[in-house]
């Protein structure tokens, strides 16, 4: 299925939905998918449309479960205006029932849930945040920041607004 595909199925089918449950998802759930989470909950918030949609984010490994956004994340999220206050938790096959679109950071975060999803209906949620990404097209993923310097915290927040405020209006069509 090509990138445009999964993308424009995923709009048709949550279009008519009148509430939006999107889970982002990434390794740890202390860098880039709390970051997500913040960046949408603002955007949503911006625009008096927070009834409309619940969203959380997860991760696939389960070793900062009950964390703050890494330091690092939270300063440079701060710097935009994003208070990120979510605490950690690892992705649980429940959240294929819970969420409507489950939004992976990378392609290895996208095996693993691929890998728990229990049917075709729940895979099928599986969208890469990449999709709605189209600042440029040199990011087919949203990297790991863990890692990496400042530029990369900044590169991460770059590419979630971009994806994110797509989101939003492929969501509200
Ligand atoms: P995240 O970043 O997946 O964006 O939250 C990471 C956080 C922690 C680790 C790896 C990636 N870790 O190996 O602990």
């Amino acid at each position: 299925m090509n990138k445009d595909n999964k993308r424009a199925q995923a709009a048709a089918r949550m279009a008519a939905s009148p509430i939006k449950r999107v889970l982002f998802v990434c390794l740890g759930n202390i860098c880039r998918s709390p970051a997500a989470n913040g960046v949408m909950q603002a955007i949503v918030d911006a625009r008096g449309d927070s009834a409309a949609w619940v969203i959380d984010s997860a991760g696939t490994g389960d070793y900062h479960t009950g964390d703050l956004p890494d330091r690092r994340m939270r300063i440079h999220a701060a710097r935009r205006g994003y208070d990120l206050t979510h605490r950690a938790r690892q992705v649980r096959e429940s959240d294929f029932d819970d969420f409507d679109l489950i939004i992976p950071m990378d392609a290895s975060n996208e095996r693993n849930l691929l890998r728990i999803a229990p049917t075709p209906e729940a895979q099928a949620k599986v969208v890469p945040m990449a999709q709605w990404i189209d600042m440029s097209s040199r990011y087919d993923h949203v990297p790991d920041p863990y890692y990496e310097g400042a530029e990369g915290f900044e590169l991460v927040l770059d590419l979630l607004e971009n994806g994110c405020n797509n989101l939003y209006h492929d969501l509200n069509k």
